[in-house]
C-alpha cells in the first residue's frame, strides 16, 4: 500500500519510512504524487491539526494519507506552547528564539515538568481514520544542553537517561520519544486494520 506524507519534514519521512516499511507500507511525499497542499493548522488540539492535514492531503491525492501533529507541552506556561509550538513567538523567530522564550518564561519557576506530544492520524478514502497519541514527559532545564536534534530538544530534559533530546542519538532519542511512541501505536493500529481484525 503506498501512504502519502503530510509533511514536508525530512526528519518525519525517515522514521515514518523506517518503521511503516516493515508492514508493506510505502511512504511516499506529495511531490511524488503531484501534490502540494498548504494546510492551515487552525485546530486546537493536535489530534484536530493531524486529522486536517491527513484529511486534505488524502483527499488531494486519492490516497490513504498519514500527518504528524506535535509540540511542546510545559505545565507552568498552562500547557503552552502546545499547538503552537512550530509558530511560538511569532513568525521569522528560529528554534534558538523559540525555545529561549520558553526559557525566559520559566525564569524564577520552580515548576519545570513539560512534556511533547506527538499525534499521528492517517485517512483513508473511504473515510476510515486511524489515530495514535505517544507522549514523552520531562523537564526544562535552566540552559540549552546538547547540540543535536531540532526544535526545542537542547532545553527538554529526561531525568531517566540524564541527557536532553539534543544529547541523544537519534536511535536513543526515537526509543523514549513521543512520536516513537505514536509510531510504535500507531504501527500497532495498522496491523490490525490492514488484517481486518477491528472491523
Ligand atoms: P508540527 O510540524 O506542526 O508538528 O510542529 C511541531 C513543532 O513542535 C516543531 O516545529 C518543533 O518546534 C516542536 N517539536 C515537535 N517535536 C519535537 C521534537 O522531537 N523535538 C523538538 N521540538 C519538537
Amino acid at each position: 500500500m503506498k501512504m502519502v506524507l503530510a509533511s514536508r519534514n525530512a526528519h518525519k519521512l525517515v522514521e515514518m519510512r523506517e518503521i511503516l516499511s516493515r508492514l508493506g507500507v510505502e511512504v511516499v511525499l506529495e511531490s511524488d504524487v503531484g501534490v502540494d497542499v498548504d494546510v492551515e493548522e487552525t485546530g486546537e488540539t493536535f489530534e484536530e491539526n493531524a486529522a486536517l492535514k491527513a484529511k486534505a492531503v488524502m483527499a488531494a491525492a486519492g490516497l490513504p494519507a498519514i500527518a504528524d501533529d506535535s509540540g511542546l507541552c510545559v505545565t507552568a506556561l498552562g500547557g503552552g506552547p502546545g499547538v503552537y509550538s512550530a509558530r511560538y513567538g511569532g513568525e521569522g523567530l528560529t528554534d534558538k528564539d523559540r525555545y529561549e522564550l520558553v526559557l525566559d518564561g520559566l525564569r524564577g519557576q520552580l515548576d519545570r515538568s513539560a512534556k511533547f506530544v506527538s499525534c499521528i492520524c492517517c485517512a483513508f478514502p473511504n473515510g476510515d481514520v486511524l489515530t495514535a497519541r505517544g507522549e514523552c514527559p520531562g523537564v526544562i532545564t535552566y540552559s540549552p544542553r546538547g547540540e543535536d536534534g531540532f526544535g526545542y530538544d537542547p532545553i527538554f530534559f529526561l531525568p531517566e537517561q540524564k541527557k536532553t533530546f539534543a544529547q541523544m542519538t537519534g536511535a536513543e532519542k526515537n526509543a523514549v520519544s513521543h512520536r516513537g511512541r505514536a509510531l510504535a501505536k500507531f504501527k500497532t493500529e495498522l496491523e490490525n486494520y490492514l488484517n481486518g481484525t477491528d472491523k
